[in-house]
């Protein structure tokens, strides 16, 4: 399974890339809120120093919600960089576009996906990525992993090659419930990731590795 992290922080992101199991990036227009990236020529630079920090794929979404705004927009943040996939709302216009940008190479992350309807025809449009958003549905008492496995088979079932990105996960746990749930990539916050790290009997077999070592060689 894939890591991406999911934050527009500069420094979250050199964090996690520097633990060299990065394999992307997701942003939204909320976490591009959060570090204050105000207007759009500030934002397209933003997202080419996060193209210039990991190797791999950068989400940058678009705002327009109509077809031809969409597609202009695609088409700028695409050719920002040649790692970027245009990430494109669950709806009947974005549908459409997403369709587009198959057509002329461009990739994409179709996201806000809260059904195995939605992710159908994100994947009959062509999308590289399709976002099923885990913690939100959790957060209204529905199963969001259970949503991600679900995904998982149809596209295995119907041979599609769009692949299923795990977004708005919260935990390490939502992490570890991916895996069972054959997503190709998770989306998470730096926490999340090092969570996978944490284990006491590793932070005890630690200090008692080191503690023999010091009692024989001082
Ligand atoms: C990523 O692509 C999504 O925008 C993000 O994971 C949403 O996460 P949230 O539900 O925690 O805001």
């Amino acid at each position: 399974m894939k890591f991406f992290i999911d934050t527009a922080n500069l420094e979250q992101i050199k964090e996690a890339n520097d633990l060299g199991v990065l394999d992307g990036v997701t942003t939204n227009p909320s976490l591009m809120a959060k570090e204050g990236i105000k207007g759009v020529e500030n934002q397209r630079k933003h997202y080419v120093d996060i193209c210039n920090i990991v190797s791999g794929d950068v989400s940058a979404e678009v705002i327009a919600t109509d077809y031809e705004g969409m597609i202009k927009e695609g088409e700028a943040l695409a050719a920002l960089h040649p790692r970027i996939v245009v990430k494109v709302p669950c709806i009947a216009e974005g549908i459409k576009a997403i369709k587009y940008f198959t057509g002329k190479g461009i990739r994409t992350n179709c996201t806000l996906i809260f059904s195995q309807g939605q992710a159908l025809l994100a994947a009959k449009a062509g999308a590289t990525y399709v976002s099923p958003f885990v913690g939100r549905l959790d957060d209204i008492c529905s199963d969001g992993i259970d949503l991600v496995r679900r995904i998982v088979e149809m596209f295995a079932f119907y041979d599609f090659k769009t692949q299923v990105l795990a977004a708005s996960i919260r935990n390490t746990q939502h992490i570890m419930q991916c895996i069972d749930a054959g997503a190709d990539v998770a989306t998470c916050p730096l926490s999340a990731i090092k969570g996978l790290l944490k284990h006491p009997l590793t932070d005890s077999g630690l200090a008692q590795f080191l503690a023999d070592y010091k009692k024989v060689n001082g």
